[in-house]
This record gives C-alpha cells, sequence and structure tokens, in this order.
C-alpha cells in the first residue's frame, strides 16, 4: 500500500496517530491539519515525514481541497467535533476513504439519550437512565425517586457535562445549572442515570461496519489530584494493557457489547467505520457500559499506539474500505506494557497560563517518546506551552514498575513553568 495519509486534530492523540501511521509500511508522506507545533518530524530511516498544515478541523471545504491537493488516499478524523458535525460524510461524498463515524454513527457520543436507547434496544448492560427535557421533570423525577442520580448533559460539552452526584443537593444543582444554559444546546436535553460502582476501563475497537478489532484495554485516570482526587480532566496518564481483564473477559465484552452495537447501528442503516470506544464500568455484576466515543480516547491512543506491532496504516485503511478480513496482523508487543504520563499546565483543568517555555534534555534511554498537546512554536526553534495538556510522555517496559520508570524519567527532562504531573498514575498495577 502507497499511502498519503491526512490526520485531522491538534491534539496529543493526533501526535500519536502520526506517529505511528508515519512508521507504518508503505506510508510516502503524514499530514496533519491543524496539529501543533510540537508534531512535526523529517523523514527517518523506516518513517515517513510529519508537516502540519494551517487547516482548522471544523472547515469542510478547506479539508477536501487539501486531500485534492495533496492526492491523500486515507484520512484519519481525531477529535469528537469534527465528527459529530459530519466531516467525514462530506470527504467521503468528495470520494475520500475515510477512517471516522459519519454524523449519523457520531451519535454515539454526540448524544447520550440516542446512546442509551441503542444500548436498550440491543440489551446490554449499562445503568438504568431516563430522558428529561426541562428542568420540571428533572427534579420531579429526583424526588419520585428520592436518592442522587447521575446528571447528563445529552450533547458534546468537552467532558464536563457529567455530574456524578453524592447528595440531592448536588443532582439538583446539576440540574439547574444545565438547564440554567452551563452546556448551551448540549445540557437542553439530560440523562439521568442509576450509579454504578466499578473501576473503569477503557475498551476501543477499530471498526469496518460490520466486523472490528478489539484493542488491549487502558485504564484512564481521570481526575487531576493525586490518589484520584479534584476536578475531572480530560485524562492525566494511562495504562495498558489492563491485567485484571483476561482475554475471555474481553471475548465475552466483544461478543454481548460491540458486537451488538455494530448490528444496532446496522439496522440504523450506519455503517460505522472507526473507533468504537466503551467506557466500561467492572461492577460486582460484571461489566456496564458507562458510555461510548466515537473516537481514539486521549490519552489512551497516546499509550495503546506504542505497545502495538504492525501496519496501523494498513488496518485503518482497510477499515475505513469496510474489509478488516484483508487487514495485515496488528497485535501487541510480546510481554510488554506500556505507560503513559500527561504533563498539563499550572490551572488545568480551570484556566491555565500559557506561553511558557518548554526546555528539553533530550532522550538518552531511546525507551521512551513525547507527544505534544498544548503547544506552540515559539519562532527560534523551541515549544512554549498552549493549552492545559502540553504533552504526554510514553515508556513501554516488561512490568509497569519499568514502563512507568521510562515513563517519568524522561518528563524530569522536560520543563516549564507550571509543569504539572500526577506522581501517582499507574498505582493500580506498580509495585506489584
Ligand atoms: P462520561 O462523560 O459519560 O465519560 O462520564 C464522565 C465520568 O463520569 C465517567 O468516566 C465516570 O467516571 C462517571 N460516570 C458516568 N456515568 C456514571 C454512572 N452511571 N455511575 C458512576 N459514574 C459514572
Ligand atoms: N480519556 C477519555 C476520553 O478520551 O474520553
Amino acid at each position: 500500500m502507497t499511502a498519503n495519509i491526512l490526520v485531522v486534530g491538534s491534539g496529543g492523540r493526533e501526535h500519536a496517530l502520526a506517529w505511528c501511521l508515519a512508521r507504518s509500511p508503505g506510508v510516502e508522506a503524514v499530514w496533519v491539519a491543524p496539529g501543533n507545533g510540537g508534531m512535526t518530524s523529517p523523514a527517518m530511516e523506516g518513517s515517513a515525514a510529519i508537516t502540519t498544515l494551517a487547516v482548522a478541523a471544523d472547515d469542510g471545504p478547506g479539508l477536501v481541497k487539501l486531500c485534492q491537493d495533496k492526492a491523500i488516499t486515507l484520512v484519519v478524523i481525531g477529535p469528537e467535533g469534527p465528527l459529530a458535525w459530519g466531516l467525514a460524510d462530506v470527504l467521503r461524498r468528495h470520494g475520500q476513504t475515510v477512517f471516522g463515524p459519519g454524523a449519523q454513527g457520531a451519535q454515539l457520543e454526540a448524544s447520550k439519550a440516542w446512546a442509551k436507547q441503542l444500548m436498550v434496544e440491543a440489551a446490554m448492560a449499562t445503568a438504568p437512565s431516563w430522558v428529561v427535557t426541562s428542568r420540571r421533570e428533572a427534579l420531579d423525577l429526583l424526588h419520585h425517586l428520592g436518592r442522587p442520580l447521575v446528571v447528563k448533559a445529552d450533547g458534546l460539552a468537552g467532558g464536563k457535562g457529567v455530574t456524578v452526584a453524592n447528595t440531592m443537593a448536588e443532582a439538583e444543582t446539576a440540574v439547574e445549572r444545565a438547564f440554567a444554559g452551563a452546556f448551551g444546546q448540549a445540557g437542553e436535553r439530560l440523562v439521568l442515570e442509576e450509579r454504578l460502582e466499578g473501576p473503569e476501563v477503557s475498551v476501543l475497537a477499530l471498526c469496518d461496519g460490520q466486523d472490528l478489532l478489539l484493542l488491549p484495554p487502558a485504564q484512564d485516570h481521570k481526575r487531576i489530584g493525586e490518589g484520584d482526587t479534584g476536578a475531572n480532566t480530560g485524562g492525566m496518564g494511562a495504562y495498558a494493557p489492563v491485567p485484571f481483564l483476561s482475554p475471555q473477559d474481553l471475548e465475552h465484552m466483544r461478543s454481548t457489547i460491540f458486537l451488538p452495537v455494530l448490528e444496532a447501528l446496522q439496522g440504523r442503516g450506519i455503517d460505522y467505520r472507526g473507533v468504537l470506544y466503551g467506557g466500561m464500568m467492572l461492577t460486582r455484576e460484571g461489566p456496564k457500559v458507562i458510555e461510548f466515543n466515537c473516537r481514539f480516547g486521549d490519552p489512551e491512543c497516546q499509550c495503546l499506539l506504542p505497545l502495538l506491532e504492525g501496519n496501523l496504516a494498513a488496518v485503518l485503511h482497510s477499515c475505513a474500505l469496510g474489509q478488516l478480513a484483508e487487514a495485515p496482523p496488528l497485535t501487541t508487543q510480546d510481554s510488554m506494557v506500556s505507560a503513559c504520563v500527561v504533563a498539563a499546565a499550572a490551572g488545568y483543568p480551570g484556566p491555565v497560563r500559557q506561553g511558557d517555555l518548554i526546555t528539553d534534555m533530550g532522550d538518552s534511554s531511546g525507551h521512551g517518546v513525547v507527544f505534544y498537546a498544548g503547544v506552540k512554536p515559539t519562532g527560534a526553534g523551541q515549544l512554549k506551552t498552549a493549552g492545559g495538556r502540553i504533552l504526554a510522555s510514553v515508556g513501554l517496559g516488561h512490568d509497569f514498575d519499568q514502563a512507568f520508570d521510562h515513563a517519568y524519567k524522561r518528563l524530569e527532562g522536560i520543563d516549564y513553568i507550571g509543569k504539572t504531573v500526577r506522581s501517582d498514575i499507574g498505582h493500580q498495577v506498580r509495585g506489584t
């Protein structure tokens, strides 16, 4: 396969995708739109060049033109925003081969009510829930049931739309905020849901519409503070694979959750070609679905891709063509595990300071890789901070202690004012 690939997006996930695609055999060039200043890399032995282009992820006509100008053979769409407004549909209408669902399929993430309905129809294990469209309806339901429910804005809310209420007062406040417009249109409809308990894992499947390939399960760390405390973030670190999920557990999820979702989507006439991300809670009664996303997780993607062995470009291309069976094997590096630690800016997930110079002593060990997210070039060949999550350091090892050692050591050599790192990522699996 000779491939000229476009990755759409600008975060750490897209850097990891570009990096892994550039190393895939047969790839000639990887373009990223709009990308970020930390992503570009010249072609090196066994790797294609990565080049960023200043075309925004919401600029449909601009991206169509870019595909034509650069003779793109595969487009990989990273973030949920462009998937939800239908970028994949626009590009497909212009004859492009795209990895990423169209707007209809992306409703799995863009409407929690729509996703819940599909889960119920496909009879999969998930929390009981109610959809409400007014403040009165929501408060009546809470008072009728007499217990705090999880309150979720229906639409995309940048990861801030969910309140896991501990008290009735918290649940009521979340309802009031949503109907007062805290999430704009995304909060005009709410899903109220019973609370589930247990560890959470992210299970990602590469789908071709009918068939799918499960990647190793990963565990994210959503809270900003040590010991999983404080505000929810986009994700402060991850590790993979998750040792407490067996191959049998995964096979069970495949047959009771992932394949039924693809079937239910087909039943709605949706040919889902892209990532199906299941946020799973491992409850005492077994795994239950918390949510679906229509894209790679961030930072799960940064954690998972370096762990894989095979030709990612060929696999995503096969999925995009609806021919996963034709794809070459994509496996996990033998007896290796992966650790990913995110460095954020001071203040994240609230307002952050920006514009601080990033210094990097470089990597002498060769055991890790750094993926950049919220950065901008200084103009003098260096990078400065320009966002909430700045970068992710990923280390591989034969066990988690070694992998995290590599990831944290690499981070020690990178500095900027306000560098914010959780020191306990992977506490579940380190020292075991
Ligand atoms: P979501 O935006 O759907 O990913 O939800 C954000 C976070 O809220 C999840 O990662 C869970 O930690 C938590 N959450 C969502 N739904 C539930 C639930 N039914 N029970 C307990 N926690 C939940
Ligand atoms: N890391 C969680 C997410 O990407 O939704």
